[in-house]
């Protein structure tokens, strides 16, 4: 269930650090997209949406910030402050991300290009989803 971490190998020498993220190692699926969110507002609340089908994982390359995941059974919140951990963020789960850090970086990495269609941005219609024998 969720939350599913993983933990990332932090390369370093005198010089700093790097992680590095591929397909079939950190990441148990393909990746066919990365995109970054930064300069979030003080306040903000994103995310607001599961997708049908898309798997995607994230992580901070910088700051914090709180990701609450809901999969219509369960919800938690949890924290993203480490560049050492990845957070998978499955497909059908719903989620929020708030309380950025002014510094925040967070990277995700997707399966799939960007396409409209696989969201779900209606929480009651999410959950219609989940439980379709409730509808
Ligand atoms: P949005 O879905 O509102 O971001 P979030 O769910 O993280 O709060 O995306 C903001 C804008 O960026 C919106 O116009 C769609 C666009 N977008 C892309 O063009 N490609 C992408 O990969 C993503 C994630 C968003």
């Amino acid at each position: 269930m969720i939350p599913i971490w993983i933990d990332l190998q932090v390369r370093g020498d005198d010089r700093g650090s790097l992680v590095a993220l591929e397909t079939g190692r950190q990441i148990p699926f393909p990746i066919r997209r990365v995109y970054y969110i930064f300069g979030t507002k003080p306040g903000v609340v994103r995310g607001l949406h599961a997708h049908r089908k898309l798997r995607q994982m994230t992580f901070v390359a910088q700051g914090s910030c709180d990701m609450l995941l809901d999969d219509g059974r369960n919800r938690v919140s949890v924290r993203l402050d480490d560049q050492a951990r990845g957070l998978m963020l499955d497909r059908m789960v719903w989620h929020e991300m708030s309380n950025f850090s002014p510094d925040c970086v967070l990277v995700v990495v997707a399966e799939t290009e960007y396409d409209a269609a696989d969201y779900i941005r209606n929480y009651q219609e999410f959950l219609r989803h989940v439980h379709p024998s409730h509808s």
